[in-house]
């Protein structure tokens, strides 16, 4: 009842990162953190699934399973580059010896796209430089002016936090170049990335132990960005990625029109309790791929444009005015999977959304024009986590929201903001209801069946 259907989610077990994201002959591939044992964390395997167009996925065999000597507790995240018309997969080979944890960075070669050869270590345990402990891993792989970089979460030996890099002419020989972040996030910090767009750069991390600071910070561990090169020192903020409830250890690639996409887990390490397990068997999702836009130091995400894919039977309102409640069953609008797209002009006020509501559920987005802020309240979503998640935001013009089984990501102006989360609602909780203390003018509103 509650598998998602236009969202990637394993077949039984839990999945947590996306690894290995690559547009590669024409295809798209997906990597996955998997267990397939339990709906808890253990040895990862790396699930599978490709795809021509971003939305329609095949199920692949299992690309790499924790059975060497190197990773036999887990073929931990990591990522992927085309190199001379081959697949190139780096990991991290996680190791524990009665509970002493060793940390290898490992290549699997595939010419095909299905099989992949390991080819063991390339950073070995005993290289990681002995400012670190072995929390040393993720390794993101790009190149640079001609040389290859390769990025990774560390956590120096004071248990602090930080991203190091290593570089490479052939993607074999990896010397380490250092820290490129000076300062303390937190204990560690995971799932390192770095992208350009239009000279400007980001670097993109998972942070862990940073403090909760009014809207800022409210889940349990955190992803974000800072705008920087590789090696400059930091001027910029860290900025959160997501604003909602679930959103960790985010990857990029570059798709068919070049442009940086990111797709991330929506799911937080140690938070295991989603009603998914007991009733299905199953843990977690990946987010849309939301295509990327660096502008006045910020990233502005938006969903990708093949996802018009997914549409169905279209209804499409204008200038709809209203006061009070807006029930939407009136023009026939609700349902369990779905895309809504509305449009304001002028936005004052205060809007609330209701979704996957029936008499005693609701999910309610809201927003507020004196006080600026929106919201993501799911207190009365159904069963799971409880709770509410802000942000501020200057004024309202767009939201963009896709409603999934039990996944909701709302997309706000042209990317400005994104509240994603899982919800767990009864499957007869289809009605869409707008709310205002004023009154409001809807200037257009899309509705599209997915
Ligand atoms: C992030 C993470 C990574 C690690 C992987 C293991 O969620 O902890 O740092 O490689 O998950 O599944």
């Amino acid at each position: 009842m509650w598998k998602n259907k236009f969202h990637i989610s394993p077949p039984y077990g839990l999945l947590n990162d996306p690894n290995g994201l690559i547009y590669w002959n024409n295809e798209y591939h997906i990597f996955y953190q998997w267990n397939p044992n339990a709906c808890e964390h253990g040895a990862k395997s790396w699930a599978h699934l490709k795809s021509t167009d971003l939305v329609n996925w095949e199920s692949m065999p299992v690309a790499l399973s924790p059975t060497d000597w190197f990773d036999k507790n887990g073929c931990y995240s990591g990522s992927a580059i085309e190199k001379n018309g081959e697949l190139y997969l780096f990991y991290t080979g996680n190791v524990k010896n009665n509970g002493i944890r060793e940390s290898y960075q490992c290549l699997a070669i595939s010419r095909d796209g299905i099989t992949f050869e390991k080819k063991g270590p390339v950073i070995h345990d005993q290289n990681i430089p002995k400012e670190y402990t072995k929390h040393f891993r993720d390794p993101k792989v790009f190149i640079q002016n001609g040389i290859y970089k390769m990025v990774l979460g560390a956590q120096r030996n004071d248990l602090t936090g930080t991203i190091v890099i290593f570089s490479s002419k052939d993607l074999i020989h990896w010397e380490f170049e250092g820290e490129i972040i000076k300062e303390n996030f937190g204990f560690m910090c995971e799932c390192p990335d770095f992208i350009e767009d239009s000279n400007k750069k980001a670097l993109i991390f998972s942070p862990q132990g940073i403090e909760s600071k009014g809207y800022l910070y409210n889940n349990r561990y955190q992803s974000g960005y800072i705008i920087r090169d590789l090696f400059e020192i930091q001027k910029n903020k860290f900025i959160e990625l997501d604003r909602g409830f679930e959103f960790y250890a985010p990857q990029t690639f570059k798709d068919e029109y070049n442009k940086n996409v990111l797709i991330g887990w929506i799911g937080m390490p140690e938070e295991l309790d989603h009603p998914s397990v007991k009733s299905e068997n199953w843990i977690h999702s990946l987010t849309l791929p939301r295509t990327l836009e660096i502008k006045e130091n910020k990233i502005l995400q938006n969903p990708h444009i093949n996802l018009k894919k997914l549409r169905k039977n279209a209804i499409i309102l204008e200038n709809i005015n209203f006061q009070d409640i807006l029930d939407l069953s009136n023009y026939n609008i609700f349902g369990e999977t779905y895309e809504l797209i509305i449009n304001f002009e002028n936005f004052s006020g205060n809007i609330d959304i209701n979704l996957r509501k029936n008499e005693r559920q609701k999910t309610t987005f809201s927003y507020d024009s004196i006080e600026k802020k929106a919201t993501l309240d799911r207190s009365l979503s159904g069963s799971g986590y409880k709770g509410v998640r802000s942000c501020y935001l200057e004024n309202l013009e767009k939201i963009h929201i896709f409603v999934d089984k039990s996944t909701v990501e709302i997309f706000l102006n042209n990317g400005e903001e994104v509240f994603t989360g899982n919800i767990y609602p009864n499957n007869n909780s289809l009605g869409i209801e707008f709310k205002t203390n004023s009154s409001l003018c809807i200037s257009k509103l899309k509705f599209y069946n997915l």
